[in-house]
């Protein structure tokens, strides 16, 4: 059932579990996710990016997202804006169906970001739409890094706890450390833990970690063994990820783990047989692996067997 983030969102807060929000470009991305769904027994927050909506229309997107929500009555499933850039991005996917949105106006100064923000959950709230903002820089801790430096890039603890006062917002995505793609960290792994559970003390509601894919071994090497190439790449490992959770993180987003695994299985059957062109032999397999990925994300977050 189609219901708002906030629905799936404050039930994760208050038992403590992570969501997975997974990003879909299209039909065979967003059949996998709910199929996952279905065989975890887990709720699910689908989400388009702009540029995802500018690929598949935003009456697509919203459209495929409703045929499999009643295709899986029992599922709860959110489906978000991911990255809104304005007010008018944002209203244009609230009035298309969309019953989550996040205003990502974490680069303009923390006045500005307020002032955005506050003008969009308005326009949700009356409409029943939830909201997410964020506060901070998405990019990796160097592991030479000052604290100030640290200090000028990621969450400001203070300023999340009146952020959150001020606008109103339903939930909040703290920078503490991880950034987009497969290339978060250039030493080893490290996130401000310490950060995230004061903004979770603070503000006391569900906090959304993006750029949260993990690229586990075995979804690398399924790409580097059909001859792609992932050099340098690294993601959030598991045990990261569930220590987020402990920490208060509630929204879990993730995108380049699905890309990765869909792409190895294409790449694959491209590889094995240079006179196939039946779309479904490449996506059927592609589909698969990234069911795979996300029924054991689902069961990393502790979302597995929620509904
Ligand atoms: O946060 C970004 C998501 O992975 C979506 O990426 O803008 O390439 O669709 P995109
Ligand atoms: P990844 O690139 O780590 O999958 O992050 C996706 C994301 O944060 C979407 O908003
Ligand atoms: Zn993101």
């Amino acid at each position: 059932m189609l219901v708002s983030g906030s629905e799936i969102l404050l039930k994760a807060h208050k038992e403590g579990y992570g969501v997975g929000a997974f990003n879909f470009v299209n039909f065979e991305m967003l059949n996998a996710i709910f199929n996952a769904a279905n065989e975890a027994q887990s709720p699910i927050i689908v989400q388009a990016s702009e540029g995802a909506i500018k690929y598949m229309g935003i009456d697509m997107a919203v459209g495929l997202v409703k045929i499999l929500s009643a295709r899986y009555p029992h599922i709860p499933v959110a489906l978000n804006l991911d990255h809104g850039t304005s007010f008018e991005s944002c209203k244009k996917a609230i009035d298309s169906g969309f019953t989550s949105v996040m205003i990502d106006a974490s680069h303009h100064c923390f006045e500005e970001n307020v002032a955005i923000t506050k003008e969009v959950v308005e326009y949700a709230h009356s409409k029943g739409v939830s909201v997410e903002a964020e506060l901070g820089r998405l990019m990796g801790i160097e592991d030479n890094i000052s604290v100030s430096e640290q200090d000028a890039v990621l969450v400001n603890p203070d300023e999340a706890e009146e952020f959150v006062k001020q606008t109103q917002v339903d939930c909040l995505a703290p920078a503490i450390g991880t950034s987009h793609g497969a290339f978060k960290f250039k030493g080893e792994p490290k996130l401000d833990f310490a950060r995230l559970q004061e903004v979770k003390r603070r503000t006391n509601i569900p906090l959304v970690l993006h750029g949260a894919s993990a690229i586990p071994e075995y979804v690398r090497e399924s790409f580097l063994s059909t001859g792609g190439d992932l050099k340098g790449s690294k993601g959030v490992p598991f045990e990261f990820l569930q220590e987020a959770v402990k920490g208060g993180i509630n929204k879990v987003n993730t995108d380049t783990d699905l890309r990765i695994a869909f792409m190895a299985e294409v790449r694959r059957v491209a590889n094995a047989d240079p006179t196939q062109f039946d779309l479904r032999k490449f996506f059927t397999p592609g589909m698969e692996a990234m069911q795979k990925v996300i029924v054991e994300r689902m069961k990393i977050l502790g979302s597995a067997q929620k509904i």
